[in-house]
């Protein structure tokens, strides 16, 4: 146990019996502090929380009692003892009853037992004082507790549902992959035939027209179990060193097409100067599903800024920030949360709901992140963070 200063505080208004008590406690105290009024001694124990103070009963302004009392009221664990004159005995024992005293002994008192008294005054205040200090010790560590158990519980549930979401992913892997080989086959069938048929020579215009639109729906069809196909795959990535600024040009180029025709224009800031080390292809690939959304995002007239820089210092933690951004719709706040998943689209039949959930494996696959930020009527911005070659 901790040993604190072992503090007396006499109070008397005369000053012989403050020598006195001062003379017969030396050997009982680190420190004996005197005051001769009851307005001294609570400034005293303001200042220096003795473990006991001795009070006279009588004395001019504050009596003993109701010093004692204020004492109660501002450090109620120390320890109080009152000396009393025998004309004083109704208000001692008054005193004990409501508990402002621990002890009373007479005057003259007695050195031994005043002793004894002030012995187990420290005792007993010490006991508190540690006490006290096991209670804080011990509430603070269960604050801790509490927290902890709370992250705890935090991160089993986070972890479920990563594993629930998982485990559906992977479901979903399988069964889109078992409909996409079923699905290939009769679509590889009928396109064969409906070529067939448009060969035939007395075939009428009209004819031709609707064959070719089965042609169109057929070849959608196709392309929409080729995405599915992507998704379920889950393609290891090839990892070479890579310029993404190339990839980023090379995927603008295949889309030339449908930026020209929306009057797309495009800004570029490729600050970048260091090889990310990824499958070139797919992520090729995820940055066309990020560009083919932002064209879809946007109006004719629109512009889409494509950048790339490095960030991190250690190089260690190095990586290539890639960011696609678009002044196009923006993204409803409530839907953020499920633009990843497969098969989600507002695009109705005019999207799969694949791209995302495809971006997402990849990148995943890369040991990197994409995050967006996206502002409801200004536009969105994808961000891929990619480590770079070690
Ligand atoms: N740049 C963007 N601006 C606005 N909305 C976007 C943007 N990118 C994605 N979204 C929203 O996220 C949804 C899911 O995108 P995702 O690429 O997964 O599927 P999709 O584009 O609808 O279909 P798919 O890519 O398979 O043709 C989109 O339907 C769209 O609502
Ligand atoms: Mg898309």
């Amino acid at each position: 146990m901790e040993q604190t200063n072992r503090i007396i505080l006499c109070v008397d208004d005369e000053r012989e019996i403050l020598s006195a008590l001062q003379r017969s406690l030396r050997q009982k105290a680190d420190r004996i502090l005197t005051a001769t009024s009851g307005e001294e001694g609570l400034a005293l124990l303001e200042e220096h929380a003795p473990g006991v103070i001795v009070s006279d009963m009588r004395m001019p302004g504050m009596n003993g009692a109701e010093f004692l009392n204020r004492v109660l009221e501002f450090a109620p664990h120390t320890f109080r003892i009152l000396l009393t004159g025998h004309a004083d005995m109704d208000a001692a024992i008054s005193a004990i009853n409501k508990g402002e005293i621990h002890r009373y002994l007479h005057k003259p008192w007695d050195a031994d037992e005043l002793g004894h008294a002030i012995e187990q005054g420290f005792e007993r205040h010490q006991l508190i004082q540690a006490n006290l200090a096991l209670t804080d010790s011990l509430s603070e560590k269960n604050q801790e507790l509490e927290e902890l158990n709370m992250t705890l519980e935090q991160k089993v549930v986070e972890r479920t549902e990563q594993l629930l979401h998982s485990e559906r992913l992977s479901v979903l892997g399988r069964l889109a992959a078992g409909i996409v080989h079923e699905v290939m086959t009769p679509l590889t069938i009928s396109v064969g035939w409906v070529e067939t048929v448009s060969k035939s020579p007395n075939i009428t215009e009209d004819q031709q027209n609707s064959l070719s639109i089965a042609t169109e729906q057929i070849f959608r069809a196709a392309s929409i179990m080729e995405s599915m196909r992507d998704f379920s795959r889950k393609k290891h990535p090839i990892k070479t060193p890579t310029d993404a600024n190339k990839l980023i040009g090379h995927a603008l180029d295949l889309l030339i097409h449908p930026l020209k025709q929306k009057n797309i224009s495009i800004s570029r800031s490729f600050e970048a100067n260091e090889r990310i080390n990824v499958d070139g292809e797919q992520i090729t690939q995820v940055l066309l599903n990020l560009i083919n959304n932002a064209i879809d995002a946007l109006d004719s007239g629109g512009r889409i800024t494509l950048s790339t820089r490095v960030v991190g210092t250690a190089q260690s933690a190095r990586s290539v920030q890639v960011t696609v951004k678009d002044n196009g719709s923006g993204i409803a706040p409530d839907l953020v949360q499920q633009i990843f998943e497969p098969f989600f689209s507002t695009k109705g039949s005019k999207g799969t709901g694949l791209g995302l959930s495809i971006c997402k494996g990849i990148i995943d696959n890369h040991g990197g992140s994409i995050d967006l930020e996206s502002r409801l009527g200004q536009g969105t911005t994808f961000t891929l963070t990619l480590p770079v070659e070690s």
